[in-house]
């Protein structure tokens, strides 16, 4: 593949792209589970750098580098340089020259597009103030394992317009289904800041139970995401109407699933009956993080593959 690619928001690829990596994840899983080795990528380097924590990033990442024959150095603000103000671009220029493919977690959007513009492999958003595409990438990929094409399905998202709904928003817009939002007063959606097209695949609702709805996905996320915890006292008053709940369930249709990217907190965006019961696939979008993930380095170094 000759064209540099880079996977900093949802949008960034189209929906046969979507589809090609949607069949992969099922191939690559399947070899996995089976035990069969499969290093596409050995002897490549990812570096992985971290602004705010993670669990879930830095595991999937790491472990399905090295899964696919590679291998991954995690970097973090506290232990490197760029905590100690040497320029994003700067970064962008030697950590390129030094490895093959690139995971960012960070603050502002920005940042990410000010390291891509000076990388010279590709760079994947491992999630910022404003998106998370690898997350939404594993919980559209679980959608389907469950219940098949989500084409012309609705997501009921309920809670705070942040990096996850944003991301579900493009996302609806890419692949041609619905999301319904309700968000409390003064945390509605920013379609510049979501960066939409404008396409008509999102409707807001005040209600959170009307948003809920005859919905065929519904899925939440924290109040407060890392970088706004100033925010949190105000955020807990704010949402406290906005808890996924067993009765918001009951209005969406009888099989719906339940999502969160994790981490959750039980009795507050979620109480912990839906967190536990058969309709949550939280698990399995956890996991496949891992699988999708792999595909994606797969295709970004190799480009697309016959098998
Ligand atoms: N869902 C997710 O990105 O989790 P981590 O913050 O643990 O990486
Ligand atoms: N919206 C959350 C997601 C964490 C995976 C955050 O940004 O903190």
């Amino acid at each position: 593949m000759s064209e540099l690619k880079h996977f900093l928001q949802f949008k960034d690829f189209t929906r046969d792209e979507f589809e090609y990596l949607f069949e992969r994840t099922r191939i690559i899983k399947e070899r996995f589970k089976s035990y069969k080795k499969y290093w596409p990528l050995e002897d490549r380097t990812l570096v992985m750098i971290f602004e705010k924590a993670s669990t879930r990033t830095r595991l999937s990442f790491e472990a399905g580098m090295h899964q696919l024959g590679g291998s991954a150095i995690y970097l973090n603000t506290r232990d490197s340089q760029l905590g100690r103000g040497e320029p994003v671009e700067d970064a962008g220029q030697v950590i390129s020259r030094m490895s093959d493919i690139v995971m960012i977690r960070t603050f502002e959007q920005e940042i990410i597009e000010r390291f891509a513009r000076n990388s010279r492999v590709p760079v994947i958003n491992g999630l910022t103030n404003e998106y998370h595409p690898c997350q939404i990438l594993a919980d559209i990929y679980t959608y389907i394992e469950h219940r098949g094409s989500i084409q012309g399905k609705t997501v009921a998202w309920i809670g705070d317009s942040n990096n996850m709904c944003n991301t579900w928003l493009q996302a609806a817009e890419v692949l041609d289904f619905n999301v319904h939002v309700s968000t409390p007063p003064g945390y509605e959606v920013e379609p510049e800041r979501a960066g939409l097209y404008g396409t008509d695949h999102y409707e807001a609702f005040a209600d959170p139970m009307d948003a809920a709805r005859d919905a065929d996905l519904m899925t939440t996320d924290v109040w407060t995401s890392m970088g706004y915890e100033a925010e949190n006292e105000a955020r807990m008053k704010a949402f406290a109407d906005w808890q996924v709940d067993e009765d918001m369930m009951r209005v969406a249709k009888p099989d719906a699933l339940f999502m969160h990217c994790l981490p959750a907190h039980r009795g507050e965006e979620v109480s912990a009956g839906v967190m536990d019961s058969p309709q949550s696939v939280v698990w399995d979008e956890a996991e496949n993080r891992l699988h999708v993930q792999k595909a994606l380095m797969e295709y970004l170094l190799l480009g697309k593959l016959d098998q």
